[in-house]
């Protein structure tokens, strides 16, 4: 007799299996009018607020993405951040830079001008165990330029808010994870301005072996958020999680900039 597939009781892999629709419900929009201060309210239309123009915003799973639309995000992503991938010591790979973008589970969340349909922003997140941590990962964050600047929109600060809202309504997970190239001034700003510190998990410059110093040219940062799974949540899911899936592993050796792993082995590090 076949052997019957167990239902998964780890509240991540739970997540990472719903359906876009559910994910929007249960983690995005769950208890709306009674969200804590400071978490943003799921919506589906923006407004930019110097020049009128609407936008849309959608959430889909990376198996439900259009070619199209992968291949627009993809091509934001060169468009704003390939010099910093090129000076890095990771270095640019379009091969691996689409494995990574094409992780099974991985959620991007696609701003597009209302009238022409064409992407101007985007972000990619995943429930997932950074060491041992249960977390909401940022992949990417990136804006056309003509929509950057908080002052001028809000729009990064509200796709930031997104990754706070599921955070918050997704116990175990306390916290908010991502990766910036050091030379990202501008990033590390944006995200200070936010709350993000460095994790306790980032890398610091140490010797390895054959005498050969590693510096890292990234940062791992992380803001925690407002918990909702009531006392020992954490350890209990967490304990869980290790022996379960571990959803985004096993993606290749992405040389993922805004997902590290292997961040504790010295020369395993990769951006
Ligand atoms: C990162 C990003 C999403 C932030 O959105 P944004 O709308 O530009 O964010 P903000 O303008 O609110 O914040 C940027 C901060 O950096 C400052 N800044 C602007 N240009 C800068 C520059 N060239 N160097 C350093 N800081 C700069 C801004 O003044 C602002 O700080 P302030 O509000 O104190 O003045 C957006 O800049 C972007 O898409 N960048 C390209 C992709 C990218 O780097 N993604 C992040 C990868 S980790």
């Amino acid at each position: 007799m076949p052997k019957r597939q167990r239902a998964p009781t780890n509240p991540l892999e739970v997540a990472n299996r719903k359906t876009d629709d559910e994910f929007i419900t249960d983690y995005l929009q769950p208890d709306a009018g009674n969200l804590p201060p400071g978490v943003q309210p799921w919506t589906t239309a923006w407004t930019h607020p110097k020049t009128g123009t609407e936008y849309t915003i959608n959430l889909v799973r990376v198996e439900n993405l259009s070619e199209p639309d992968f291949s627009a995000c993809f091509q934001l992503i060169e468009q704003t951040s390939r010099t910093d991938y090129e000076n890095s010591t990771a270095g640019w790979n379009a091969k691996k830079k689409t494995i990574e973008m094409k992780s099974p589970g991985l959620r991007y969340i696609l701003v597009k001008e209302k009238d022409t349909a064409a992407l101007e922003g985007f972000t990619s997140l995943m429930p997932t165990y950074e060491a041992g941590q249960p977390v909401i990962y940022c992949y990417e964050i990136h804006l056309q330029p003509s929509l950057q600047g908080q002052v001028t929109t809000g729009l990064a600060p509200l796709l930031i808010n997104f990754h706070c809202t599921i955070a918050t309504n997704l116990p175990p997970i306390t916290k908010v994870m991502l990766t910036c190239f050091l030379a990202n001034q501008r990033g590390l700003n944006f995200y200070s301005k936010l709350g993000f510190e460095t994790d306790e998990i980032s890398p610091v410059p140490r010797l390895l072996r054959y005498g050969k110093l590693f510096t890292p040219d990234y940062r791992i940062l992380s803001k925690p958020v407002w918990a909702g799974g009531g006392e020992g949540a954490g350890a209990e899911a967490e304990a869980e999680g290790e022996g379960g899936e571990r959803w985004g592993r096993g993606v290749g050796s992405s040389d993922s900039c805004w997902r590290c792993e292997g961040v504790g082995d010295g020369d395993g590090v990769r951006v």
